[in-house]
């Protein structure tokens, strides 16, 4: 073999004239045995729907891959299996026992090749996984974690659920529950963030606590409630406001230190200290409300540690992202967001999105991401991301909505899946904390 097509087949049927209905109905009365086994008989064959994926030659160092771009004649012999190292090649998925790889399943199909991502390439350029409910996507991210955590790579974790509590703790990370032990220091929320929650509405009161809190967002330097407070009272005289003016703003800002996620905010540099940590961020208890403001705090203070290279290179994973990145209103979380999307690969820090609705995300984020996870999904939902899904051929595409739990299809670009391909996603050696359970016991 020097040079072979390596064609995708999407469907197949076997054309079996031994097994006409009638045929099988007299060999099944006289207790003749079937045919359905038989592997010499001329005229039985398989028809394949295929398409041409690549052209591999085969040289001293490896295979050379092209552009299937000519016409294979009829009558070539056609290989039903393909050595393990081509079809990584033309995946694009590295050696399984290269350092960087992620080994995340198997392909579906005869082959069962090994899916390694390069954690080089794929995660700087992000991740989306989508998927309905319980179709696997807290799975593989917990894979996904593992693997990381192997290869001592960090990782920050927004876990709506709680569900990765455990495994964090079996790997040696640490979880820490906002309010509880992870506080925001104010300087990390936006200027309208603070203005929201501090209880004022007459103008005068509103014009110089936004004064105050735009001189100590100029200062670039971490603030606190105390520092608002000094901050608004000097601004409050120079504006040649009287006692009482003042008194009243102080205490609104005082009402700040009764919101129980605000404070020292948490030293990312020593929290990620060791290689492989993972830090697992525990957002049961938040409301709604509040939750979009600790994402958006934390992800800012971790964006900038790593910007200013005071954090290794790291992963964020945000469950439930259409909440924080939606496709209507802009959340809190989207300016910061958009922007971490946009540097990441600049600053090796790679985020990993997980929704079941993902056309309630920003489009625009949608399509930055490069490697996506599709799982079972609806079809209206599925429409939303029509546009993301590689070379997937029509045929795996409408079968999407049917796969079973566990299985998704994989795409990408040429640097990081070359095509896209469906596998299994493979076992967990931590727990798995998003078990359905049973409504009748
Ligand atoms: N690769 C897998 N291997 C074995 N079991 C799996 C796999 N993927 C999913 N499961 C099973 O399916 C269940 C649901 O999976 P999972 O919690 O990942 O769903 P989900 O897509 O995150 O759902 P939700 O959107 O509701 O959070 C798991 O509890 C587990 O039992
Ligand atoms: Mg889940």
């Amino acid at each position: 073999m020097d040079r072979v097509c390596i064609i995708r087949v999407s469907t197949a049927m076997e054309h079996n004239p031994y097994e006409e209905p009638k045929t099988s109905q007299i060999k099944d009365m006289f207790g003749i045995q079937d045919s359905s086994d038989g592997s010499d008989l001329i005229r039985k064959f398989v028809v394949a729907e295929t398409e041409p994926l690549e052209i591999a030659t085969l040289t001293d160092n490896g295979y050379v891959l092209e552009p299937p771009n000519l016409i294979v004649p009829a009558g070539t012999v056609v290989y039903d299996d393909i050595p393990d190292d081509l079809a990584r090649a033309v995946l694009g998925f590295p050696d399984p026992s290269d350092k960087g790889a992620l080994l995340l399943g198997n392909v579906v199909g005869s082959s069962g090749t090994p899916v390694a991502l390069n954690a080089n390439v794929v995660l700087p350029r992000h991740v989306l996984i989508v998927g309905s409910t319980g179709t696997g996507k807290s799975w593989l991210l917990g894979k996904i974690a593992e693997q990381l955590h192997e290869r001592g790579l960090r990782m920050i974790n927004i876990d709506i659920h709680g569900e990765m509590n455990r495994a964090t703790e079996q790997m040696g990370g640490k979880v820490y529950v906002p309010g509880k032990d992870l506080k925001v220091p104010l300087s990390s929320l936006a200027e309208p963030e603070i203005l929201g929650m501090v209880p004022v509405q007459h103008d005068l009161h509103i014009d110089i606590l936004t004064k105050a809190v735009i001189n100590l967002k100029a200062g670039k330097t971490k603030f606190g409630i105390g520092d608002l407070k000094s901050e608004a009272i000097r601004v409050g005289e120079s504006y040649g406001a009287k006692q009482n003016t003042l008194d009243i703003i102080s205490a609104r800002i005082d009402q700040l230190g009764q919101i129980p996620f605000i404070g020292q905010g948490l030293d990312w540099k020593a929290a990620l200290s060791e290689s492989g940590t993972i830090v697992n961020i525990d957002c049961r208890m938040l409301p709604q409300s509040q939750l979009q403001l600790v994402v958006a705090a934390i992800t800012r203070d971790v964006y900038n540690a790593r910007r200013t290279g005071a954090i290794p290179p790291l992963v964020m994973a945000i469950d439930e992202a259409h909440l924080f990145l939606p496709a209507t209103d802009k959340a809190e979380t989207a300016t910061v967001l958009s922007q971490l999307i946009r540097m990441g690969r600049h600053i090796a820090f790679g985020l990993i999105l997980v929704s079941q609705t993902p056309g309630d995300l920003d489009k625009s984020i949608t399509k930055i991401t490069n490697t996506r996870f599709i799982f079972a999904i609806e079809p209206s939902e599925l429409s939303s991301i029509y546009g993301a899904l590689s070379d997937a051929p029509p045929e795996i595409v409408k079968g999407i909505p049917r796969m079973k739990s566990g299985t998704c299809l994989l795409v990408g670009n040429r640097e990081t899946v070359r095509h896209a391909t469906v596998f299994e996603v493979g076992g967990r050696s931590t727990h798995h904390g998003g078990e359905t359970p049973t409504m009748l016991r």
